[in-house]
């Protein structure tokens, strides 16, 4: 009796997680294999999938906020991370498994995480203190400025809230 419980709860759990799997994969998660060397993917590597794989830290895109607040997280639940390693690793995470709020990021997060060229980011702020808000991936199109281009290239690092 409680055998099959268990069965039924751990198959219940099994289905659960292919399905946020394929939930994420559509949204174009991150492939951590894909992600380009450097130091703070060895420290990624190395403290990160101690406690869970990879796949399930970068399956979504996070803000550098959000980063710092979870890498924060994890070092007080014991993940072996030297507080040096610690600004590294969310610099990383946020610029390659980063996104901005194009409604909120600041000018500087604009060009860093959201990979938009000077010229972009002011026009943004600039429509931004004018009261405009971003809805829609076209709403930012239509910013006089805004190459479409390039735009459809970095979706993916472009948040609307
Ligand atoms: C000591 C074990 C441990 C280590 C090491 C660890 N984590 Fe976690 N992580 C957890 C646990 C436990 C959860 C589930 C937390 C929850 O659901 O509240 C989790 C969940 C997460 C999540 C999902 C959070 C969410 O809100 O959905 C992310 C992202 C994450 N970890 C990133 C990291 C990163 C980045 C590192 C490396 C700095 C790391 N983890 C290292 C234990 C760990």
């Amino acid at each position: 009796m409680y055998r099959t419980a268990t069965l039924v709860s751990t198959a219940a759990l099994l289905l659960a997680i292919a399905a946020h799997g394929r939930a994420f994969a559509q949204q174009g998660a991150v492939d951590p294999a894909a992600l380009p060397d450097a130091e703070g993917k060895a420290i990624l590597t190395r403290v990160c999938a101690e406690c869970h794989d990879l796949q399930a830290v970068v399956v979504k895109r996070l803000t550098q906020r959000q980063w710092r607040d979870i890498t924060t997280d994890m070092a007080s639940r014991s993940a072996r991370i030297d507080a040096a390693e610690i600004p590294t690793l969310i610099e990383y995470l946020a610029q390659n498994v980063g996104h901005v709020n194009v409604n909120k990021a600041t000018e500087a997060e604009l060009k860093t995480y959201g990979g938009f060229s000077p010229a972009e980011a002011t026009a943004i702020i600039a429509a931004r203190s004018q009261g405009q808000t971003f809805e829609t991936l076209d709403a930012l199109k239509a910013l006089p400025g805004i190459d479409v281009k390039t735009l459809d290239a970095r979706k993916d690092r472009i948040a609307f809230k």
